[in-house]
């Protein structure tokens, strides 16, 4: 069975990885990767740290790239490369463009694709924009679901999506054997030079297309007064490389000597900082799955979420977008211990770190 495992950003990646290490162990399989290309430095920097070369690389970046581009790009580079290749399956993962786009471009060829992080949903198809419209039609076109959890299988259901749907984890907490270690030292110098013994450390990203402009204002000045009123607080904020998110997040707070804004770190890094944080602040959807697991409080920079999971199970807040917000539910945490301990608790809502063994046992079985 040829499979070509398809994905193009910095998340997909990291969630990826581990599948792919599997697949490339299981007899009778030809794993074959392609990149889109979608993001490049950080892309590269997840691929250095899990040791996988790709065989593909479409190299589709621009500088500020729209959706429109990423999607024209991905079909028009796809098709030649699945005409050649013929894979028995084509694997995506979540809700970037370039999930959508490639899965498209293996329907326009006839060949089945399997949905990795199947059935995550908020309900408003412009929040987050364009994922949760990239999410429904991936899985629209999609012949195999992976979903991490009950929640996103019933999410399936609820739209008559009912066959060849496996609940099997997320493979991001796969990923956690490969970089996660007790004895770990930082490569980023950036990172070596935090005090983590002797002040609290709060890990922040804010990236999002629909927080771009005033909301990230907002959450850098929330940050921003954070940081004047707990001078012993560390605020480690790896800052995305979109220059539309560079430009208003050093323009806020480059002048705050305690908010450390640093160049994206490795997924290495990234874990073992949030192992030693004291909360994370965050608008990305991987953060929210992977600081529960640590039981590191999270609170969630947007107005929903499609990972209702830790917000069940008490470890991840979604506290919106308004600058007080951010502020009063930031200042509970660092002033009360009481709403500090009922937050901080470990919790795995998705899954036991064997996710990709599970797909990788779907795929054999299916006949092709
Ligand atoms: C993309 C995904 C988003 C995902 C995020 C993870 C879409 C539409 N968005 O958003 O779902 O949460 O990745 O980070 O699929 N850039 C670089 N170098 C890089 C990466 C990005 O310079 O390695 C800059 C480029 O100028 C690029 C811009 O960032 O044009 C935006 O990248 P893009 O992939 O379009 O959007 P993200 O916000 O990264
Ligand atoms: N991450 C990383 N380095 C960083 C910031 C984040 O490796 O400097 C990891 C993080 O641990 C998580 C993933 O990148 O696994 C989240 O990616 P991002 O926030 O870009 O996208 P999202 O999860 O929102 O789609």
């Amino acid at each position: 069975m040829k499979v070509l495992v398809v994905f193009g950003t910095r998340p997909e990646a990291i969630k990826m990885c581990p599948l792919v290490y599997k697949l490339k162990e299981a007899d009778g399989v030809d794993c074959v990767v392609c990149l889109t290309g979608q993001h490049k430095e950080m892309l590269q920097q997840v691929m250095d740290a899990f040791g996988i070369k790709a065989d593909y690389n479409l190299g589709i970046m621009k500088d500020r790239q729209t959706l429109t581009s990423i999607t024209t790009t991905i079909l028009e580079s796809m098709e030649p490369l699945l005409k050649e290749l013929r894979p028995d399956i084509v694997l995506v993962h979540g809700d970037t463009t370039t999930s959508y786009a490639a899965a498209l471009a293996a329907f326009y060829q006839q060949i089945p694709v399997g949905h990795v992080e199947a059935g995550l949903r908020t309900g408003n198809i412009y929040s987050p924009f364009p994922e949760e419209m990239n999410r429904l039609l991936t899985d629209r076109i999609c012949t195999y679901h992976f979903a991490p959890t009950e929640k996103n299988r019933n999410n399936l259901l609820a739209e008559g999506i009912s066959k060849n749907v496996y609940v099997t984890g997320n493979t991001v907490i796969d990923a956690f054997q490969y970089t996660v270690k007790d004895d770990y030292q930082f490569a980023s110098e950036n990172l070596r030079i935090i005090d983590f013994k002797g002040c609290r450390v709060v890990a922040v990203t804010a990236h999002r297309r629909e927080n771009l402009g005033e909301p990230l204002r907002n959450i850098c000045n929330a940050i921003k007064r954070l940081a004047n009123e707990y001078p012993n607080v560390a605020f480690v904020y790896p800052v995305h490389l979109n220059p539309a998110v560079r430009e208003t997040v050093f323009d806020i707070l480059s002048s705050m000597s305690n908010v450390h804004l640093i160049d994206p770190v490795d997924v290495l890094d990234m874990h073992n900082l949030l192992a030693r944080s004291f909360m994370v602040m965050t608008d990305s959807g991987g953060l929210q799955e992977e600081a529960p697991h640590f039981g590191k409080p999270v609170l969630v920079l947007r107005t929903e979420t499609e990972r209702p999971e830790a917000v069940d199970a008490g470890t991840v807040k979604v506290v919106g977008v308004n600058e007080n917000d951010i502020y009063n539910a930031a200042k509970m945490l660092f002033d009360n211990q009481e709403a500090y301990n009922a937050m901080a608790h470990a919790v795995n809502p998705y899954g036991d770190g064997h996710a990709s063994e599970r797909i990788v046992e779907v795929l054999r079985g299916i006949d092709c």
